[in-house]
């Protein structure tokens, strides 16, 4: 069968399953299985699959008509312009996300001017957590920006804590980023909390009662220790700042992703005298998607 032919029947068949952007993983799953690129697809639409390719890619097909996530079949997923290994023990990135880095970076580039600093590019010198790491996606595109600064990526399940070391290690980031197994903050809280200069973190905030409507590619397939913050799926927050203002310096920043409706819930947490400039940033829907605020 040529890629043309093969390509057609798999959306077809994604479509008819009810299967979303059923073009796009149609056709993820047969780059996938036929080792090949989106240019090659497209400039040789006529190329015979093998016995074996036609067989792998119409097996992904009806593993991704029963609700298998693509990135689950392909094991990757682009983030911040890397490509991160994903499995089934970390969630898998969302471009959302990528507001999280955008405004920790400004954050930081703000701080260098108001205190009349050379704007500092390398992150030389800067000591920064990102908690709740899982691929390491945060953790490791903050390292891609400031390459000398020295990153923590924490998480509490020790199976996402080895999909973001190897992810650390064959994206070249092993050096500058320590992954370690940790509550929140509790692993650098001795033998005195370390002084941190930014905390970043993307906490699960799923409310539990909302599962049922979730989609069932995530419901059924993505970690439950990554997507549930509890019943109402804001209740990671009040620790996680509480646990930021102990570690975080004065002038230290802190930047979490929030859940679709976390804000009336996150927003109060910071109007302690403990913090200053607190800001929120939408994200491309309009959602409010990222809180920040520096450490008083
Ligand atoms: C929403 S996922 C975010 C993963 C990744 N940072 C991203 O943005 O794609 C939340 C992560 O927090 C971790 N987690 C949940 N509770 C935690 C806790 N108390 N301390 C540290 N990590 C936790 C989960 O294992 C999961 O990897």
């Amino acid at each position: 069968m040529d890629l043309r032919t093969a390509l057609k029947i798999g959306i077809a068949q994604l479509r008819n399953a009810n299967v979303s952007s059923h073009t796009l993983a149609a056709e993820l799953l047969l780059l996938h299985a036929s080792d090949r690129t989106r240019t090659s697809l497209y400039a040789h639409p006529e190329d015979q699959l093998s016995e074996a390719e036609s067989q792998e890619y119409f097996s992904l097909i009806e593993r991704r008509a029963s609700g298998v996530p693509v990135q689950h079949l392909t094991g990757k997923r682009e983030f911040w312009g890397l490509e991160f290994e994903v499995t089934p023990d970390v969630l898998i990135p969302r471009p959302e996300t990528e507001h999280v880095i955008e405004v920790a970076l400004d954050r930081l580039a703000l701080r260098d001017r108001r205190g009349k600093k050379t704007q500092n590019m390398s992150g030389e010198g800067l000591l920064i957590a990102d908690i709740g790491t899982g691929s390491g996606c945060i953790a490791i595109a903050l390292a891609k920006e400031l390459p000398a600064a020295h990153i923590y990526a924490l998480d509490i399940s020790p199976a996402a804590i080895e999909v973001a070391q190897r992810n650390a290690s064959k994206l070249g980031f092993a050096s500058c980023i320590k992954v370690l197994e940790s509550n929140l903050l509790s692993a650098l809280s001795e033998p005195s909390p370390l002084p941190l200069d930014l905390v970043v973190s993307n906490p699960p905030y799923v409310g539990r009662r909302e599962a049922p409507t979730l989609p069932r590619e995530v419901r059924d397939h993505e970690p439950a220790i990554a997507l549930f913050g509890g019943e109402e799926g804001y209740e990671v927050y009040s620790d996680l700042v509480l646990q930021s203002a102990i570690h975080l310096q004065p002038g230290g920043v802190l930047v979490l992703e929030l859940g679709h409706s976390s804000l009336p819930a996150v927003r109060p947490l910071l109007d302690s005298p403990a913090w200053a400039n607190v800001g929120v940033t939408n994200d491309l829907a309009g959602i409010p998607r990222v809180i920040a605020a520096e450490r008083v």
